[in-house]
């Protein structure tokens, strides 16, 4: 058992992650779009679920292991694709890897992550590569066809950001790409000495600091530079025939990330999809969107087990993934929970959050009666 860094639940993690880092990432990490309505209608939608517990049960043993996507896993949690881990942590992306493969956890590499996919997939354990696509779609191409050559063995397509979400905060922060020095952030970077010298610092003596790295060398930029023509994210122009070409070039498992509709889960299904995430992108996409755990049992009907199921936004407590699971999820995916943990400590911060999750996810089994997942399915029947 891993070390409790004098954090014990998630929200410890936060509380030193945002002590630990300047204004702007923490922005970046932490907040929704316009007034984040969205992001607070997660918790308050987790929150106000209740469960109906079982009592004299036996629950001396819980086992927690289940079937993620064809593969046995411990539990039925993931660490969900985030980008820019590289500006909380230094090589942040490698951190969670490695946190996750430790874990038995999976881990979702992200298009937007500031390391090169061969460099996170030292980490071992299993991968999942996440897929914006770029303007220039021979590069995504390149990039997904690189990333089943290393072993990704699940292709998610992110597709709840048509357009550029509105992040009002980066434009007052000064955190945008192409990172522009202000006299606000710089005062702000200038605060965070441990930061500045841990993650910046570290970079300065290690090649620069990072650029956006699922790139051929000659498109990469800095986050200090605008992208290079062709290399920037662009899906106002994909559809479900663009989705079904990457279905058919895509060998592994295929899953469609930020499903919320029950007519586009099962269309999913029509394409080929082996699953889809019920995501509303953890509040920072579109402010209005319905909490995706309101979302989730709506979906498990369109679907009906013919494809499975994820869902992610919101989770902070391992009962959270209970509710999930009990609405018939077959994995959640962790995505600010893990990035508390890496800005606060790094890989071991990342492990403590997970097995946060896992502690709380086994006692709050205990306390409802379900020994196992199966029984777990059926506690909210
Ligand atoms: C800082 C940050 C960066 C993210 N970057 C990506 C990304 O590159 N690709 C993607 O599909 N989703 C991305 N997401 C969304 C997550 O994959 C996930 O849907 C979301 O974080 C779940 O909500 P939660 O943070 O409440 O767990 C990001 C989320 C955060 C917080």
């Amino acid at each position: 058992m891993g070390a409790d860094l004098g954090c014990y639940n998630i929200a410890d993690l936060r509380e030193k992650a945002r002590r630990r880092l300047p204004l702007g990432i923490w922005e970046y990490l932490e907040r929704g779009v316009e007034d984040e309505a969205g992001l607070a209608r997660n918790r308050a939608s987790f929150d106000a679920l209740t469960v109906r517990p079982r009592v004299l049960r036996g629950v001396e043993t819980i086992d927690t292991s289940c079937e993620i996507l064809g593969k046995p896993a411990p539990l039925p949690l993931a660490v969900a694709p985030t980008g820019a881990a590289g500006m909380m942590w230094h090589e942040g992306d490698l951190a969670l890897a490695r946190a996750a493969a430790a874990a038995g956890v999976p881990f979702t590499i992200s298009s937007a992550s500031t390391m090169d996919i061969d460099q996170i997939a030292v980490a071992g354990g299993r991968l999942w590569f996440q897929l914006y696509l770029w303007e220039n779609r021979a590069l995504s191409h390149a990039v997904v066809d690189r990333a089943a050559e290393l072993g990704c063995d699940t292709l998610f397509v992110t597709l709840d950001l048509p357009v550029p979400p509105n992040r009002e905060y980066i434009l007052r922060n000064g955190f945008a790409t192409p990172f522009r020095l202000n006299p606000r952030n710089f005062a702000d970077v200038m605060m965070h000495p441990r930061w500045l010298a841990g993650v910046m610092g570290r970079y300065a003596l290690s090649g620069g600091i990072p650029s956006q790295a699922n790139l051929p060398d000659r498109l990469r930029s800095k986050v200090t530079e605008s992208a290079m023509p062709g290399a920037f994210f662009k899906q106002d122009d994909l559809d479900w025939d663009g989705a079904r070409e990457l279905r058919r070039r895509w060998p592994g498992k295929f899953i469609l990330k930020g499903i919320l509709h029950p007519d586009d889960a099962r269309q999913a299904v029509d394409i080929g999809a082996d699953g889809v995430v019920v995501s509303n992108h953890g509040g920072r996409s579109l402010d209005a969107s319905m909490a995706s755990i309101n979302a989730l049992p709506g979906i498990v009907e369109a679907i009906d087990g013919k494809a499975s199921v994820i869902l992610d936004s919101g989770v902070r407590r391992g009962s959270d993934i209970a509710k999930a699971v009990a609405l018939g999820a077959d994995c959640i995916m962790a995505g600010r929970a893990a990035l508390y943990g890496l800005s606060a400590f790094g890989r071991p911060g990342v492990e403590r959050a997970l097995q946060i999750l896992r502690d709380e996810f086994v006692r709050t089994m205990a306390m409802m009666g379900a020994r196992s997942i199966a029984e777990l399915r059926q506690a909210l029947d």
